[in-house]
């Protein structure tokens, strides 16, 4: 019987291929941030709203962004995604920095295509669901992969109902947002931000507009979210769900960060008499 190799002979590679383990141009380095904003100043005509924050999430991060009142935390949010405009600073999404034009107020993102695969990449929820009332949870869910993504829609489909399974509300697939409770709402926003398929979650107050009871559904969303290892950026007002979920804390104070560490010891051990002042004023009477 011939010698037959069971493997073929390692062919030898083109000049150039990159030996075996190199990334891919364009691929980030192993530890790159996904979300990594430098000295960032917003600011709306004459009133300074972020006054050079730096925000890093990692792989696999929670940063939970804490603050009072108009802090500017939901400005954060927006700008990090493109939604808003800033004038100073970068925003560095996966290694790739947005690239601008103009300076100044006049500073916008140079390149559209790189801004669609930024908020394709950042799936946002916000406090007040932003469902499309005329359309039914599965057709909200579905639309923008198929529409913006232009995946095949059975794909689509089978996606969207396994994530509408995933937060628990695979029986009202078929029904308009009117007809659920403001919790089921909020799910089925999560879910549609899931179906995108993003590198992280960006949630804005996600159950401040709930009853505490259906704040707690979505909670444990998040909370399995968390443990899944999902990269994810979360303002919100409930400290127990920023000390459950977050391995990061940062507290703003008037567009600055004036304190930020893990959840023990910002809950535990604050060090400034600001954020000393804001957890007093957060607790529960
Ligand atoms: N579109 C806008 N035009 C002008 N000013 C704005 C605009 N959006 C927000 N602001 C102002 O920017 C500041 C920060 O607002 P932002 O919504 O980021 O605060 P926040 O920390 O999210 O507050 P909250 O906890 O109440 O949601 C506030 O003074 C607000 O009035
Ligand atoms: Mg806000």
């Amino acid at each position: 019987m011939p010698d037959t190799p069971s493997t073929p002979a390692p062919s030898t590679p083109a000049p150039g291929t990159p030996a075996p383990g190199t990334p891919a141009p364009g691929t980030p380095a192993p530890g790159t941030p996904i979300i990594d904003i430098r000295k960032l100043h917003k600011s709306y005509g004459t009133l300074e709203v972020l006054r050079g924050v730096d925000i890093r999430a990692g792989r696999g991060d929670v940063v939970a962004l804490i603050g009072s009142s108009g802090s500017g935390k939901s400005t954060l949010l927006r700008c990090c995604n493109l939604l808003e405009d800033s004038q100073q600073g970068e925003i560095v999404f996966n290694g790739d920095p947005v690239r601008w034009r103009g300076t100044g107020h006049a500073r916008q993102p140079a390149d559209r295509a790189q801004v669609t695969k930024m908020r394709t990449n950042l799936s946002m929820v916000f406090q007040s669901f932003n469902l499309w009332a005329h359309m039914s949870v599965l057709q909200n869910v579905m639309e923008a992969p198929v529409t913006v993504l232009r995946q095949p829609r059975e794909e689509v489909e089978t996606r969207a109902r396994a994530l509408l399974a995933k937060v628990g509300i695979a029986d009202k697939a078929d029904v308009y947002p009117a007809q659920m409770s403001g919790g089921q709402q909020q799910r089925a926003a999560i879910a549609r931000a899931l179906c995108m398929e993003p590198m992280a979650l960006l949630f804005d107050e996600p159950t401040s507009a709930l009853d505490p009871e259906l704040e707690q559904e979505v909670i444990r969303v998040i909370k399995a979210l968390a443990a899944e290892g999902r990269t994810m950026l979360i303002v919100t007002h409930d400290m127990h769900l920023a000390a459950d979920v977050a391995n990061h804390v940062v507290f703003l104070h008037h567009g600055r960060i004036e304190e930020e560490g893990p959840p023990d010891a910002i809950f535990g051990a604050p060090q400034t008499a600001r954020l000393k002042q804001f957890l007093r004023a957060t607790e529960p009477a």
